[in-house]
């Protein structure tokens, strides 16, 4: 039996880093994959192909051990064999369609995917016990993780996230697209993150009449979305580009991508951690193609991107 499970990538329209230190988030999920598939196996390994690189180790190997890279998937694959008392191994295969390491959310949606697929070889679990899951692997390298991120990988659509958990998925049809650009500046978020609370701390009635500022902008804007009104979200957008730009996330690179888009999109900002990955630019059917053209004769590399309303799903299919 091969259970497989493919969860969204993300982007965050508003709150990244804010939210790490409590507060709102808009998330939503777009429509770019990771597909992990697994399958019970005779040996005593865990053993995971993917585009990042192959391993294979001893399925109670100490998780210390384990390459930072693999550690999530190798800590749910340990949780669900231990959890159900099982004698076999796994073998795992990753792929993907989201760019590592770029804001995308796709370690998220790998923890979410790994925890959909590799419990569905046991048993039924809910969207809430994946997150769960998953969130409990994403601390594995990442202690303070926000848990947005995740969520947004698991329900899909648009969602407000608060730092105490609570979801509201926000049901509303997007009239609008986001045109994603990619700085192809790596980033590690928990560095970043690291980064932020630096600021944080030599900062601290900055940081926190930004956190002020945001939460207000946050508010303002959900309005706003609800109404499809493009005008009102874009320059929303453009304030939190000044907020995260405040906290010295934003780089040069990243602030020439948002120059090249500025009269063509509704806004612009950065997206996730910062310090390189993505930004994202809001259109509709009157501007995509303006904006991506901007980007593309600037040689930015971009797509637009649609929102994915179904968030992870999973399916078990008979070998081989
Ligand atoms: C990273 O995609 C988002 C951050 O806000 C971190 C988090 O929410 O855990 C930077």
């Amino acid at each position: 039996m091969r259970s497989i499970a493919s969860a969204p990538g993300k982007v965050i329209l508003f709150g990244e880093h804010f939210i790490v230190y409590g507060g709102k988030a808009i998330l939503c999920s777009i429509n770019k994959r990771i597909t992990i598939e697994s399958q019970l196996s005779n040996s005593d390994k865990i053993e995971i192909d993917s585009g990042l690189g192959t391993i294979s180790v001893s399925k109670n190997e100490p998780l210390q051990n384990i390459d930072p890279v693999f550690k999530p998937v190798i800590y749910v694959a340990q949780k669900i064999l231990q959890k159900f008392n099982s004698d076999s191994g796994l073998k795992i295969s990753i792929t993907s369609e989201i760019p590592a390491g770029v804001g995308l959310g796709s370690s998220s949606a790998c923890c979410v995917a790994a925890a959909s697929s590799i419990s569905g070889l046991f048993s039924n679990y809910s969207k809430e016990e994946v997150l769960q899951l998953a969130i409990e692997a994403e601390r594995t390298i990442f202690e303070n993780v926000s848990g947005a991120d995740s969520t947004v990988c698991t329900y899909g659509g648009i969602i407000e996230y608060s730092r105490d958990g609570k979801i509201k998925k926000l049901d509303f049809v997007p009239k609008f697209q986001l045109v994603v650009a990619d700085s192809k500046i790596m980033h590690s978020t928990s560095q970043v993150v690291s980064k932020v609370k630096k600021f944080k701390d030599d900062n601290p009635q900055v940081f926190s009449m930004l956190c002020d500022k945001e939460a207000s902008l946050i508010e303002e804007t959900l309005g706003a979305l609800k109404k499809n009104d493009l005008n009102t979200i874009g320059a929303k957008m453009n304030q939190n580009q000044a907020h995260l730009e405040k906290i010295g996330v934003s780089n040069d690179l990243l602030g020439s991508m948002l120059g090249t888009v500025n009269n063509v999109a509704y806004g612009a900002k950065m997206t996730g951690a910062g310090d390189g990955g993505c930004i994202i630019a809001l259109v509709n059917d009157t501007n995509l193609d303006r904006v991506i053209g901007a980007l593309r004769s600037k040689n930015y590399e971009c797509f637009a991107a649609q929102i994915d309303t179904t968030g992870v799903e999973q399916k078990v299919k008979d070998s081989p």
